[in-house]
């Protein structure tokens, strides 16, 4: 997809971080924007910019996990434009950080249900309206660089992106014929409000966690954000991705380079002497390769001597990434 200029685009999370920044830059670019997200709040928010700014936008309160309400919102799309959308971003999800060995059913399904299920549900309601109206189009996702990398404090989370990658790879094959394009956004750290979710964005019915989730914690993961890439910056990255036809965006100077060291592991992890060579690897500092990934991925510069965590709280002092003090099968002194 070349042109934006009057066509309708949905993005889901719009109303703030990543979703807010596409809203922008496809809004700027000509589009009809919709955003629809589940926190009214944020939709205030975000209507107020595009108000001040005069750009075209209309707001759906929508709980990406709520497929009658999603199916409602596509009615209303074709309602208010008069067809169905000619891109649709998938981009809102959640987070929250603790040991694999101590998530909960609630932690499973309430951020694989928005994460995963939510991108689910996203396809299944607008493919089929997509593909009957002729118009190709393109389908993107802001999926994470989580899906490369299964970390021990981040089970659900890179668990529902590394599957969210594999779904629209399927997607991207099997909608070329219908001229209509598939791209995965995986961003590290983004400047957003992501922070919010484990507390604020957590529903009454997914309450029981298995980490320590505190103010602290959520002050510590805010001061990790604030150093993470502008959405509007991350925002160019896709659209030119989408421009190029691109599957994957991996939006750093280094980005193919890094899949390619990323998967790498698997290759170690497939016989006996790979194993072995792994073992090593974990014994090695970072390479200066590795140093330079990290600093690309998380907003500090390694080469003016900047060291994560880039903000003012250590996370060890806060706790976070810990179990529940309660979880009487959690050795806190077994560190993966
Ligand atoms: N922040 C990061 O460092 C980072 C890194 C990689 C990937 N991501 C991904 O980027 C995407 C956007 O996150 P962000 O960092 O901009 O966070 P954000 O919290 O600033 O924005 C996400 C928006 O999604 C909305 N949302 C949450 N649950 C929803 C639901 N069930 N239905 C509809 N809307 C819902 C929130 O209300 C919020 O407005 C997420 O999928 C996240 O996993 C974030």
């Amino acid at each position: 997809m070349k042109d934006f200029a009057g066509k309708i685009a949905f993005i889901t999370g719009g109303a703030s971080g990543a979703g807010f920044g596409q809203a922008q830059i496809f809004a700027e670019a000509g589009m009809k924007v919709v955003i629809a997200d589940v926190r009214q709040d944020h939709l205030d928010e975000a209507m107020a910019y595009f108000k001040e700014k005069n750009l075209p936008a209309h707001a759906i309160k929508l709980d990406v996990t709520d497929r009658a309400a999603y199916a409602a919102a596509a009615d209303e799309v074709e309602k208010v434009f008069g067809s169905t959308v000619d891109l649709l971003v998938l981009t809102a999800g959640v987070n929250v950080f603790g040991p694999a060995e101590a998530s909960t059913y609630d932690d499973y399904d309430w951020v694989v249900g928005v994460c995963f299920g939510g991108v689910v549900n996203g396809l299944v309601t607008f493919v089929p309206r997509m593909i009957k109206a002729g118009k190709g189009g393109h389908i993107a996702s802001t999926v994470s660089w989580g899906a490369f990398n299964a970390g021990p404090t981040t089970a659900p989370y890179s668990a529902a992106k590394a599957a969210v990658l594999n779904l629209l790879e399927s997607y991207f094959i099997a909608l070329k014929p219908y001229g209509i394009g598939v791209t995965a956004l995986c961003p590290a750290n983004i400047r957003s409000r992501i922070y919010e979710a484990a507390i604020q964005g957590r529903p009454e019915q997914f309450k029981n966690t298995g980490y320590n989730v505190t103010e602290e914690t959520q002050k510590f993961l805010a001061s990790i954000h604030a150093n993470g890439m502008d959405p509007r910056v991350l925002a160019e990255w896709l659209k030119k991705g989408i421009e190029n036809e691109q599957f994957l965006v991996v939006p750093y100077p280094s980005g193919p380079r890094m899949v390619e060291v990323a998967l790498s592991r698997f290759v170690d992890y497939a016989s006996p002497e790979g194993m072995k060579r792994w073992e090593e690897k974990q014994k090695q500092p970072p390479s200066e390769e590795e140093i330079k990934f990290m600093a690309e991925r998380e907003g500090y510069d390694a080469s003016k001597g900047m060291q994560p965590p880039a903000g003012p709280l250590n996370f060890k002092d806060v706790g976070f990434g810990k179990a529940k003090k309660d979880l009487d099968w959690v050795d806190p002194n077994k560190k993966a």
